[in-house]
């Protein structure tokens, strides 16, 4: 791992864990844990319990319940913006079906931007939220300023070739608290080339292996697993490699005990303002 990276990814931590319990890590090693408190509070695709996944109204309800970050997923429309939707289709997440009934089953990446903003991402959750639109990375990055880092998750990038550099174009300086992950690792060693100075995050679905442990530590700052395959053996060979770890997706208040027990960094949780209560004790 860089100092580069290790000191942007630490900076954020910084301002959330005692200064008593952190130091810098030099690169190469093991990366400070912090104690409960400290944990970071990512709202996962926003406060998405209360409020329909990636869409601004849940950015602002992750704010509300004091989330620390905000993961989102970020895909590109047919004619070059970055937008927010986590499926590869609209059908879950939008009345697709019925604006464009021809169309309802193509992937996100077919539509313009324009005929994305026609639908609706807010009525499936709930009728308060009807008319919510799709929104824009750029609107995401202006909506939320300093009032909370991000968490950007590439999805699906093997369909969108240069979306890693143009998410680090987007982001501009790198920003204490914004990260760059996805589960795809050879978009991110591709991404850690072109961005060194964006903290980078794998993912993973099953427990890394030790040569999976290797490799990312040459190109990211955290390993953020699911939080099933994670024990206290795992973080000592994360740490161990100079980097840090976040566990998603975390909604069952046992579940987010267990892990600040056992030391993760980061909890990636539907329900930010539950974790938050957690923490506090
Ligand atoms: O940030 C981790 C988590 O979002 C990965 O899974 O499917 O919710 O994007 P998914
Ligand atoms: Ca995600």
């Amino acid at each position: 791992m860089r100092l580069t990276r290790s000191l942007l990814c630490s900076l954020f931590t910084v301002a959330l864990v005692p200064a008593a319990i952190l130091s810098l890590a030099p690169a190469g090693a093991a990366a400070p844990l912090p104690d409960g408190n400290g944990v970071e509070v990512v709202a996962h695709r926003g406060a998405s319990a209360d409020a329909p996944e990636n869409t601004l109204a849940a950015v602002e309800e992750a704010i509300a319940q004091d989330a620390d970050s905000i993961e989102v997923d970020v895909q590109r429309t047919a004619d070059g913006h970055l937008v927010l939707l986590h499926d590869v289709t609209l059908t879950r997440t939008t009345d697709v079906e019925r604006v464009f009934p021809d169309r309802a089953l193509d992937p996100v990446g077919e539509f313009t931007l324009d005929e994305l903003k026609r639908l609706d991402a807010g009525s499936w959750f709930g009728p308060e939220f009807a008319g919510e639109p799709i929104p824009t990375f750029d609107e995401l990055l202006e909506r939320t300023g300093d009032r909370a880092a991000l968490l950007i998750e590439l999805k699906e990038p093997a369909r969108y070739p240069g979306i890693g550099s143009e998410v680090a174009a987007a982001i501009g300086d790198p920003r204490p608290g914004v990260v760059v992950q996805s589960f795809d690792h050879d978009v991110m060693t591709a991404f850690a080339a072109v961005a060194p100075d964006v903290p980078a995050g794998w993912l993973f679905g099953t427990r890394p292996t030790t040569a999976e442990l290797d490799a990312a530590a040459e190109h990211a700052d955290q390993v953020n697993p699911s939080f099933r395959v994670v024990d206290e053996a795992l973080l000592a060979a994360v740490a161990e490699r100079g980097m840090q770890t976040g566990v998603y997706t975390v909604n069952d208040e046992a579940d987010m005990r267990r892990m600040i027990d056992t030391g993760v960094h980061r909890i990636i949780t539907d329900r930010p303002g539950v974790l938050r209560k957690v923490l506090a004790g």
